[in-house]
């Protein structure tokens, strides 16, 4: 059975109450449940936390012996050079998350310390992203 752990980071625990205009209205925990249930055959954990150094732990925990990792590091992913290391301490591949089109908003969230550290980017596909990112894990891609 395939290993695969989503890690969200800061704010995103909010989803749903949090400027759902942007985000929208799901609970993350909802959509988890929905993702879990269209992937029965694999073994999805979810890990959200709102502090850096925790993030960190976290992929340094499974980073060595799960099939995939979706990490939306949220904010930190536009200041962290201490994920982007983390990243590329591990050997598990890890695929880049964003539920909103960062391109299409401010320009200091255009600018990713983690992409070049990571496998790929999935931007802007609502909470769909991480659907497509356990495809692409699945796929081999
Ligand atoms: C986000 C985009 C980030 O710029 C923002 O700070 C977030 C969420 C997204 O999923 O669209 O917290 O990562």
């Amino acid at each position: 059975m395939k290993q695969i752990q989503i890690i969200n980071g800061p704010n995103l625990n909010l989803l749903g109450k949090r400027e759902p205009t942007v985000y929208g209205n799901q609970t993350f925990e909802d959509y988890f449940l929905e993702l879990k249930a269209k992937f029965p055959d694999v073994k999805l954990d979810y890990f959200q936390s709102n502090t850096e150094g925790l993030l960190i732990d976290k992929l340094h925990e499974i980073g060595f012996t799960y099939d995939g990792i979706i990490l939306n590091a949220g904010a930190y992913t536009h200041t962290s050079i201490a994920i982007a290391d983390a990243i590329r301490s591990i050997s598990v591949p890890v695929i880049e998350v964003h539920i909103s089109n960062v391109f299409k908003r401010e320009n200091f969230r255009h600018h990713s310390f983690l992409s070049e550290a990571c496998k790929g980017c999935i931007v802007g596909f609502g909470l769909d992203s991480y659907r497509l990112a356990i495809d692409s894990i699945l796929n081999n891609n």
